[in-house]
């Protein structure tokens, strides 16, 4: 099967499209994490990408101040709202903001124009998601939703990776072999099938292949350092939850025990979250009339089916209810294993070391930065962001576990087996006389991921 010489054009052609294609991918694909990383940080205590909340859902924002003939002042809004409603150019500025009742979005003034944009892009690409799934609470922006997409995406990238770089590694290598053949006048040379002509293109045009490869490798780098360390869409997420619950007035100034709410922190893997009828251990009494947050209480009793006018003293109207869905705040991939009893348990962590400290959180909880937790008293300091997979290799190789002392069964146990045995024993604590999670296996992959 021989080829002509357009063939040979077209091949090359193909070729620059793919380099192209590819270097569009990647900056569409860097600039849409961007995207995300900043609505999730900054966007989503407020709004929702498919639903009204707080403020009004994203998706389709920029067409709406298109269609308002303001396509470019949405930026000016997103940057600082205050101020371009002030100057009065804008309609949309004054009718959303009337819409909802005058309620005053943060102001941007750090967001550069690119990323305003990137934000919007990644509001508008994101797809319906099933209603089926969405929860009849107020905030069912659901983590997982996003979760997946961004799994899908980054799936997509390495097969087309792989893909791509295969290609390069058998051109070069093939190609050497096909010129010396070439050199030496033999007739196989012209046998030449679609793939060997590739392969010549591919050495003739070595530039294009050198800057695939080099941006390719380059990007590897960079995907899996992101994604191993710094990745830190989580940072400061907090997902709108359907009641709004202070841990400040439970845990802090009634001292109520976290394990009251949440119950399974020292018995398994999930600290859990308190059902509707937890709440109402107290809140039949506490009814918050004549509070500002009545309303909230309302909400609490609507989740119960709880009708206080229900009799003398108040009666369930209809047992069901409708669940309280609460929103999860803290968020690990689904390859991650991760323990509660086995850090507050056997490691005898406090829940402070890695969600602050919620007694004075007035707010519902959300994911603190590294540099929060950093400041609360009795942390030991890290330097990775918080959940990323540094954080916790970091931490495991810098928390020192207490060893002997009679009250930690599974270490005493870990530390009568160290003695029998001199040279473990020696490797890990006469060195430094410290033992850390990390010694026990704490950085081995597949104690962590599934
Ligand atoms: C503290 C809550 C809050 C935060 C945080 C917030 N917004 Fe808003 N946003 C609102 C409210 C409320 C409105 C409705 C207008 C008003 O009342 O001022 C709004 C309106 C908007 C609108 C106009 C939508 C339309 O339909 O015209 C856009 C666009 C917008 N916000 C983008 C953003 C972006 C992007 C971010 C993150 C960088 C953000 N907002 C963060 C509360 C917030
Ligand atoms: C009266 C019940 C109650 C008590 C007591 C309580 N919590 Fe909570 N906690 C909740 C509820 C309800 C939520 C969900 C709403 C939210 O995210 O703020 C929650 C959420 C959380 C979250 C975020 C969960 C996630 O989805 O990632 C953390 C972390 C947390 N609590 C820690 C604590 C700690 C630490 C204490 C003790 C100092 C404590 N809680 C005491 C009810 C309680
Ligand atoms: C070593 C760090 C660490 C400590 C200590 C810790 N947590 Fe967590 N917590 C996490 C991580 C990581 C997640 C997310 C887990 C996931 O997605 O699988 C989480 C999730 C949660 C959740 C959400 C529900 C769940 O089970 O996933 C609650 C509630 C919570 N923690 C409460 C607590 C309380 C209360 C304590 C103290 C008794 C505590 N945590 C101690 C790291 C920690
Ligand atoms: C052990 C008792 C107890 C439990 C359980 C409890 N609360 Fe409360 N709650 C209180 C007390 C006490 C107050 C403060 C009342 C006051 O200040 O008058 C309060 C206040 C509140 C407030 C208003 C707080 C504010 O400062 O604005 C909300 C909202 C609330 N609770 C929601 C909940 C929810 C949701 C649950 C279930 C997850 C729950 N509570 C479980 C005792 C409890
Ligand atoms: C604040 C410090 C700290 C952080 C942060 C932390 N860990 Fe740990 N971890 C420990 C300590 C201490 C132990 C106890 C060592 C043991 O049980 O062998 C431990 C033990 C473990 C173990 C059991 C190891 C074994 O040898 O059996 C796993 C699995 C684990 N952690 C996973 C995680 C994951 C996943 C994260 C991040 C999401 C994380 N840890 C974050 C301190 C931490
Ligand atoms: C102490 C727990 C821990 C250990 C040990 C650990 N990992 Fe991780 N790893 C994590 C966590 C947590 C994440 C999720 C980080 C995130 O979401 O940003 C992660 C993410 C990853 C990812 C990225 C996937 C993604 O979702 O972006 C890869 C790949 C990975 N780990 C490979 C490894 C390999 C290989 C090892 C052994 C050398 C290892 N891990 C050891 C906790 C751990």
């Amino acid at each position: 099967m021989k080829i002509s010489n357009i063939q040979q054009v077209t091949m090359a052609n193909n070729l620059k499209l793919l380099v192209l294609l590819c270097v569009l991918f990647f900056v569409k694909h860097t600039s849409f994490a961007q995207g995300e990383g900043l609505f999730k940080s900054k966007c989503s205590s407020c709004h929702q990408i498919h639903k009204n909340g707080t403020g009004p859902m994203l998706n389709g924002a920029r067409q709406r101040w298109v269609d308002a003939g303001e396509g470019e002042l949405i930026i000016k809004w997103v940057q600082n709202n205050a101020a371009l409603r002030a100057s009065g150019a804008s309609k949309r500025a004054a009718a959303v903001f009337k819409e909802y009742g005058g309620s005053q979005m943060t102001v941007f003034s750090d967001l550069t124009d690119d990323q305003v944009n990137q934000i919007l892009d990644y509001a508008d690409a994101q797809p319906k998601e099933d209603p089926s799934k969405a929860g009849t609470n107020v905030g069912s922006q659901d983590p997982n939703a996003t979760q997946t997409n961004e799994d899908g995406g980054l799936g997509i990238m390495w097969i087309i990776l792989a893909v791509l770089f295969i290609i390069v590694i058998l051109s070069v290598g093939g190609v050497r072999r096909q010129l010396k053949v070439a050199s030496t006048g033999d007739e196989s040379y012209n046998q030449l099938t679609y793939w060997d002509e590739f392969k010549t293109i591919a050495w003739k045009y070595r530039g294009i292949t050198g800057i695939v490869g080099l941006v390719l490798t380059i990007t590897i780098l960079v995907v899996v350092f992101k994604s191993l360390y710094s990745i830190n869409v989580m940072q400061n997420y907090q997902p709108s939850q359907p009641i709004a619950f202070p841990h400040e007035t439970h845990a802090g100034i009634n001292g109520i025990d976290c394990k009251y709410c949440h119950n399974s922190v020292t018995k398994s893997k999930h600290a859990g979250l308190p059902t509707v009828n937890v709440c109402m251990n107290c809140h039949k009494q506490i009814n918050g009339e004549g509070k500002p947050f009545a309303g909230e209480v309302k909400k609490i009793y609507a989740a119960a089916g709880w009708d206080p006018s229900f009799g003398p003293a108040g009666g369930y109207r209809n047992t069901k209810g409708k669940p309280l869905v609460w929103n999860k705040v803290h968020v690990l991939p689904d390859h991650v294993y991760f323990n509660h009893s086995q850090h507050v348990v056997v490691g005898g962590i406090d829940c402070k070391q890695c969600h602050g400290d919620m007694k004075q959180m007035k707010e519902t909880a959300k994911v603190l930065p590294i540099e929060e937790l950093n400041k609360v008293e009795g942390n030991i300091k890290l330097s990775k962001a918080t959940l990323t997979m540094g954080w916790c290799i970091e931490c495991h190789g810098a928390k020192e576990v207490t060893i002997g002392d009679g009250k930690n069964a599974y270490y005493d146990e870990i530390h009568s087996r160290l003695k029998k045995n001199k040279t473990l024993y020696k490797q890990y604590l006469a060195n430094d006389g410290k033992l850390t999670a990390n010694e026990l296996g704490g950085w081995e992959c597949a104690k962590c991921h599934y």
